[in-house]
């Protein structure tokens, strides 16, 4: 998957994401941004941030940076920041596998529905290491290839078409993490029928 697939793909899917993906990944992201732990103060990154849907859960005490590839998902984030009034929410253009923070610049940092559409899954999650102060969570919500036999020779040939729309079936979590160097502090399944992994990482740093 190539940048220019990832970014074609979302500016054709940006009109219609929320209305695709809103309800259905709700619960996920509600577990995702409680797991975050955030206290008064705390800065968190939220990279691949899209349209946003995520920004209303945030408490109002904290401040969040969301950064993403595609100007067409940011758009809908922005008109998103400025309809709620979240005056706490600052947005970007930014590459999550290159991101332009300085080292252990935020308390935590978040990425839901992400680390299988980006092109490169382990050099963003080792930039999300780096910007992430040492100590702070790291918290990954996304679809993972199955250990069933059955759902992952499944998920593998679905890969070819997903990869065209944007996302990959078959990226495996366990060797992911292994690759970084990251251990899951918790781990729960979430969302329709169990399918989605949410995963907390201490940064070791
Ligand atoms: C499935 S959407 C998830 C959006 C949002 N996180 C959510 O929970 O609804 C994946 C997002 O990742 C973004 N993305 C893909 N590659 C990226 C990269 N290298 N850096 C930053 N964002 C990226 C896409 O533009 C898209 O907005």
């Amino acid at each position: 998957m190539d940048y220019r697939t990832i970014k074609r793909a979302y500016a054709i899917l940006s009109p219609v994401y929320d209305f695709l993906f809103d309800k259905i990944f709700h619960p996920g992201r509600v577990a995702a941004i409680n797991l975050l732990e955030i206290n008064p103060g705390d800065h968190v990154l939220e990279v691949g941030v899209g349209t946003g849907l995520n920004l209303p859960l945030y408490p109002g005490h904290c401040k969040v940076t969301g950064i993403d590839i595609s100007e067409e998902m940011l758009r809908k984030a922005r008109e998103r920041v400025q309809a709620l009034g979240l005056s706490h929410v600052s947005l970007g253009v930014m590459d999550g596998s290159n991101l332009e923070f300085p080292n252990d610049s935020f308390d935590h940092v978040v990425a839901t529905y992400v680390i299988s559409a980006v092109p490169d899954p382990v050099k963003t999650l080792m930039e999300m290491r780096r910007v992430c102060k040492p100590s702070g969570h790291l918290v990954i919500l996304n679809h993972f290839k199955s250990e069933n036999p059955v759902i992952g020779a499944v998920e593998e040939m679905l890969a070819p078409v997903c990869t065209r729309i944007g996302f990959k079936t078959d990226l495996k979590l366990k060797p992911l993490l292994e690759r970084v160097s990251l251990a899951p502090e918790q781990l729960y399944r979430v969302n329709l029928m169990n399918g989605w992994r949410l995963v907390r990482c201490i940064n070791p740093q």
